[in-house]
């Protein structure tokens, strides 16, 4: 796929089919999380990838809105440090560029990915054999699309260009 195609097919994908992921695919999906740019080029991620079926279960336990988690082919959980309130908002920021980064190249591949946001910290710790300093920030659910494949979207639901985008002076 062209990035601008890739761009424009991206959805939330939050069914997906049984086949599994290439683990070259997997494997192109987690380097560009790890060629993103960050504050200071500090890195501050780090991705552990779950496959296992048991495990992806409990893994949709964590937060009410990540239940998509269970059925998807591989989960991507971004792990970063637990850091000073002074440094979250860069390292947040660092965190969504990975996310998305990961996300553009699946949907290159045909792959569909379904953010999902973390709610039980300790659980997930757990869950990931994470040490304490650590916390599993987002997840990254991954698997082609049990209905639509991607395609791009001719009419994503976002607000109007002209709304979002004032040119010169707000
Ligand atoms: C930071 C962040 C957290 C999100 N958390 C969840 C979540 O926990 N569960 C979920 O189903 N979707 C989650 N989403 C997905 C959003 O609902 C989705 O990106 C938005 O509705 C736009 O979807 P679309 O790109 O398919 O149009 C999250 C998205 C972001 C950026």
């Amino acid at each position: 796929m062209e990035t601008w195609d890739a761009i424009r097919s991206r959805r939330d994908v939050r069914a997906f089919a049984e086949r599994p992921l290439a683990d070259a695919d997997l494997d192109r999906i987690l380097e560009a999380g790890r060629r993103s740019p960050s504050s200071r080029n500090w890195q501050p991620w780090d991705f552990v990838v779950v496959t296992d079926r048991e495990q992806l279960a409990e893994l949709a336990t964590v937060w009410q809105g990540a239940g998509h988690v269970a059925g998807s082919a591989a989960t991507v959980a971004i792990v970063a440090p637990i850091v000073e309130e002074a440094r979250r908002q860069t390292e947040f920021f660092d965190l969504g560029q990975a996310a998305i980064s990961m996300m553009f190249a699946a949907a290159d591949l045909g792959i569909g990915s379904g953010h999902s946001a973390v709610g039980d910290h300790d659980l997930a710790r757990r869950i990931l054999g994470l040490p304490e300093d650590r916390i599993c920030a987002h997840l990254v659910p991954l698997g082609y699309p049990a209905e639509r494949p991607l395609a791009p979207l001719s009419r994503p639901d976002r607000r109007p260009f002209d709304e979002v985008v004032p040119r010169g002076r707000w």
